[in-house]
């Protein structure tokens, strides 16, 4: 089977079978059923942010903040009303990624000239001349000798209308974890698409990040993808409308394949990140005759942000922590709401804490809400005790801690003659847990075309098949039933380095929960 067949095998989110869903909140118009069933089951007392009035300062009391329901609370970040949106780049190694975000930052102000020219001077005794704008991005040193994004980079950047907080991930394919963690941080995403002459074929051919990161960012939560054809100032692009439209040709059926509805939630626009050209202004007729669509800073500012309950049980999957007065964990807020004085717990030890401060980018804040990436200042825990994938939780209802659930599992591509069958071993991800675990047992078969069970008795599934299986893991993990939290109930499961499958928490055992 070729991989265009294997993909459209995920289906996974297929609108035809609301069981097997995996992305409600991108819902096309006929998954509309499953979007309400998740919001009344979850998050009832649906209250939208937008429509609460502007805050002036807030006027109450720490003592009362704790007392009140934290949702109610006002919130300084709230009286300046902007949206926050976080975006995450992806995309094959080299494609510009950084080098787009480090101009994003330059054009919005937050780099000066002098600061340019330091890098450009760095980049250039490196030699390597041309990334002095990834720089800005790719702040360690292995990063700029390499020319290679490593970490997941961070940065902030406002619009008229939007805060984003941009995650820079790496592209190559080694660091592909880190790609998965930025991602699953993210709200929308920006693939960064190489024009250049033979890059956007290495990039989108099989065994490309292009492909798996598309894969792994529908996956991971990643509703909208602007996806931007960079480079095409190149001299073997030269602003080539057929260039162009080549990519977007092959592209799209990719994307619908992957489970994007290409109409509403995937926009294409050309850009040069590194000229900076259609970025924050639309690019000039004389350079691109034919382009009539927006420039990338439109784009953004125009995307639709998913509903957030403010009023939902707190969940905010522990991605980093360390000491500093206290100790401090990040992460983002999947869900609820967060004030000083709260009292939470830190899953899945059950350790009850204090929240003393907590923080927005820089500013310390009153309250956050759902999307919002936070440090959290707490008492009561030592940070030794912590550690990326512990979620911090509400006290009422914890989320669930298990060493076994149960999934559904749509196989990608399983490494050259590996048979998927029980007793299989891979490591997961789901929101910030990376574990080793065991596929202990496969339940059922689901026919891809029918979408239900098949009635013979399964031992061993290929490349494409979906399948119901037991997962068990060594040590105690927070993960939710996806009909639940979505977020945290959708994963993937890499071996040697590469993803070979992904799929949704469809059951947990009746004594997992905290
Ligand atoms: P990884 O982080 O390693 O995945 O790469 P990346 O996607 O962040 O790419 P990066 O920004 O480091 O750029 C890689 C190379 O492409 C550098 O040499 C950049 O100068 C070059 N590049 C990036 N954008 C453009 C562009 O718009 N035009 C041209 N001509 N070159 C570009
Ligand atoms: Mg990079």
């Amino acid at each position: 089977m070729d991989i265009e067949a294997e993909i459209r095998a995920l289906q996974l989110d297929s609108a035809e079978d609301n069981n097997a869903t995996l992305i409600p909140e991108d819902a096309k118009p006929e998954e509309v059923e499953m979007t309400d069933k998740v919001e009344e089951e979850g998050m009832t007392d649906e209250v939208d942010t937008k429509s609460q009035p502007v805050q002036a300062e807030p006027k109450v009391k720490d003592k009362e903040v704790a007392d009140m329901d934290c949702a109610e609370v006002p919130d300084e970040m709230e009286s300046q009303k902007k949206r926050h949106l976080n975006v995450v780049f992806i995309g094959h190694v080299d494609a510009g990624k950084s080098t787009t975000g480090g101009q994003i930052l330059f054009l919005s102000g937050q780099v000066d000239d002098r600061t340019i020219q330091k890098y450009e001077k760095e980049a250039k005794d490196k030699s390597r001349e041309s990334w002095y704008m990834a720089y800005i991005m790719d702040t360690n040193e292995e990063e700029r000798v390499k020319g290679k994004t490593v970490e997941v980079g961070r940065a902030q950047f406002e619009t008229e209308t939007t805060r984003f907080t941009i995650l820079d991930a790496p592209g190559h394919k080694s660091y592909v974890p880190n790609m998965i963690s930025g991602a699953s941080q993210a709200d929308i995403g920006v693939l960064v698409i190489s024009a250049r002459k033979g890059e956007f074929e290495t990039g989108y051919e099989r065994g490309g990040q292009t492909r798996e990161h598309v894969q792994l960012a529908k996956t991971l939560g990643v509703s909208k993808l602007l996806v931007v054809v960079n480079k095409m100032d190149d001299h073997t692009v030269n602003w080539s409308k057929e260039r162009y439209d080549e990519i977007e040709s092959k592209m799209v059926p990719f994307l619908r394949s992957s489970g994007y509805n290409v109409k509403k939630d995937v926009q294409f626009l050309p850009i040069s990140g590194l000229v900076g050209t259609n970025m924050k202004t639309r690019v000039d007729k004389n350079i691109c005759p034919w382009w009539n669509g927006p420039c990338l800073f439109e784009a953004l500012d125009s995307v639709e942000v998913p509903v957030r309950d403010p009023k939902g049980s707190y969940r905010m999957p522990i991605i980093d922590k360390f000491k500093d007065m206290g100790t401090v964990v990040m992460g983002k807020v999947e869900s609820g709401s967060i004030c000083e004085g709260d009292s939470l717990l830190v899953m899945p030890n059950k350790a009850p804490v204090k929240v003393l401060a907590v923080y927005c980018d820089e500013d310390k804040v009153r309250r956050a809400g759902p999307g919002e990436n936070l440090r959290v200042r707490l008492s009561g825990i030592e940070e030794e005790d912590i550690s990326s994938g512990f979620v911090l939780s509400s006290v009422v209802k914890p989320i669930p801690t298990v060493t076994e659930f149960t999934a559904q599992l749509q196989i990608l591509e399983l490494l050259e003659n590996a048979i998927f069958t029980a007793g299989y071993k891979a490591v997961l991800h789901i929101h910030s847990v990376v574990e080793e675990c065991e596929i202990v047992e496969l339940l059922q078969q689901i026919d891809p075309k029918t979408k239900k069970p098949m009635k013979k008795k399964v031992l061993f599934v290929k490349n494409g098949a979906v399948v119901v299986c037991r997962i068990q893991v060594n040590s105690l993990i927070c993960v939710e039933k996806f009909s639940d939290f979505p977020q945290l109930g959708r994963f993937t499961l890499r071996t040697e380095g590469k993803t070979i499958a992904v799929g949704k928490v469809t059951d947990l055992p009746s004594r997992s929960s905290a």
